[in-house]
């Protein structure tokens, strides 16, 4: 089995894929714009070859430079877990004649309007919503749809140019922002918890699935610096409150014929329990959630992930052992980080709970908090009950505070 693996050095997770590509037997050959040299050596270690394209982003010379670089040999599969690359990703399955997504069954998990257009005729509950390209569509859809809403880009990532008006002083205010974003989508607000339906796919059929809740949701945590955001996957996807999303999950994946791979769905539930699509990406989640997945049943789903797409089969046996809560954290300051106050009493108290500290250390530069979903590190931590998972995370986020200047 010949596989083809988009950027298997960037962002952090592809290194894991590619070793699960190369574990369960397949033949990896890595495609990314960095020179091999630069690779990470969990990558490089497991790649039998590797390909460097000018540019990762201009999709039709990459696909040229691809196809003249393998000279004929024959690819069996075209992977990619990062949400950019997933048209990339189609267009080199068409080019190459491998099977998997193709364009037109990619786009709709790329275009956001095409995606909730088709969820419709399935009977899927979406925000109410229209697209516009123009400040006066933008007007007239709020206006239809009606206060408040949600303006945001048909093809965004991580909250980014999304904005809640809650009404026309408001939406004046967010037009000229977006200035820039041809397309956007104008959407009822919903109101309620947030939560993620992230699955392993075989052939259509889904074999594992994670729920995660965002604490808060996620355009609030962007929106305030001080907020230590949480994503919280849950040990019991099963509850009664979660059943509803779940079953959405499952329809939405029948839907839009997904085959095999990581997918990763948002929902919401609102306080009357109706549940709400979000959107849903033909790919893994980002921010580690993978591995809180990992931490969550004691398995390797980066080798599921890749034993499902390389040989159609899900291998592990899901034992969902824990709750894993992942707290970000935020610096004060700006600069170079000189203090974290509160580790030591955290670890001595949580320290048997506390599976990951990736903390940035001390003397470490400052992330840009609206460009990152790991802000400045994480710790990661997990335990059986929900409520002592809760408690512990909100401890992290209060009593850990990381100073920079
Ligand atoms: N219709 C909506 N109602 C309420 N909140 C929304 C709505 N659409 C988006 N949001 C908020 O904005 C965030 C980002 O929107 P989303 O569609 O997930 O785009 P992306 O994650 O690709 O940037 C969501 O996680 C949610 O918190
Ligand atoms: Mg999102």
């Amino acid at each position: 089995m010949n596989v083809l693996m988009l950027s298997p050095g960037y962002p952090a997770e592809m290194p894991e894929f590619t070793r699960g590509l190369a574990e369960v037997g397949a033949t990896v050959i890595g495609v990314g714009d960095q020179p091999a040299g630069a690779l990470p050596d969990r990558a490089r270690r497991h790649l039998a070859a590797y390909v460097q394209v000018r540019s990762l982003f201009d999709e039709a010379g990459a696909v040229a430079e691809v196809r003249a670089a393998l000279g004929g040999r024959s690819i069996d599969r075209v992977e990619s877990n990062w949400e950019p690359l997933m048209l990339l990703a189609a267009r080199l399955r068409e080019a190459l004649g491998s099977p998997g997504l193709t364009v037109e069954q990619t786009i709709p998990f790329r275009d956001k309007e095409t995606m909730k257009r088709k969820l419709d005729a399935a009977g899927i509950r979406t925000p109410r919503h229209e697209s516009a390209t123009t400040i006066a569509q933008c007007w007239s859809a709020a206006e239809r749809i009606g206060f408040p809403v949600i303006l945001k880009p048909i093809a965004g990532a991580g909250s980014a140019d999304t904005y809640r008006c809650d009404g026309p002083d408001d939406l004046r205010d967010v037009l000229p922002r977006l200035r820039h974003v041809p397309e956007v989508s104008v959407e009822e607000f919903v109101d309620g918890d947030e939560y993620t339906f992230d699955t392993v796919t075989v052939r259509g059929e889904i074999r594992y699935y994670n729920v995660a809740w965002y604490r808060p949701r996620p355009l609030i945590a962007r929106t305030s610096e001080w907020i230590s955001p949480q994503v919280i996957a849950l040990r019991e996807p099963d509850r009664p409150e979660l059943a509803d999303g779940v079953r959405m999950g499952f329809d939405v994946i029948r839907a839009l014929g997904f085959e095999s791979g990581f997918t990763h769905m948002e929902w919401y539930r609102k306080r009357d329990g109706e549940v709400v699509f979000g959107e849903i990406g033909a790919r893994a989640p980002g921010a580690h959630q993978v591995d809180q997945m990992n931490y969550a049943c004691d398995f390797d789903v980066y080798r599921e992930w890749a034993r499902a797409v390389v040989r159609g089969e899900f291998g592990a046996v899901i034992q969902r052992k824990y709750n894993v809560a992942t707290v970000y954290k935020r610096a004060q300051g700006q600069g170079r980080i000189h203090a974290v106050e509160g580790l030591q009493e955290l670890l001595h108290r949580y320290g048997g709970a506390v599976v990951w500290n990736a903390l940035l250390p001390v003397g470490a530069m400052r992330r840009n908090w609206k460009q990152t979903l790991v802000s400045d590190g994480f710790l990661m931590l997990r335990h059986p009950e929900i409520a002592t998972t809760l408690a512990m995370a909100d401890e992290v986020g209060t009593r850990l505070r990381l100073y920079a200047g």
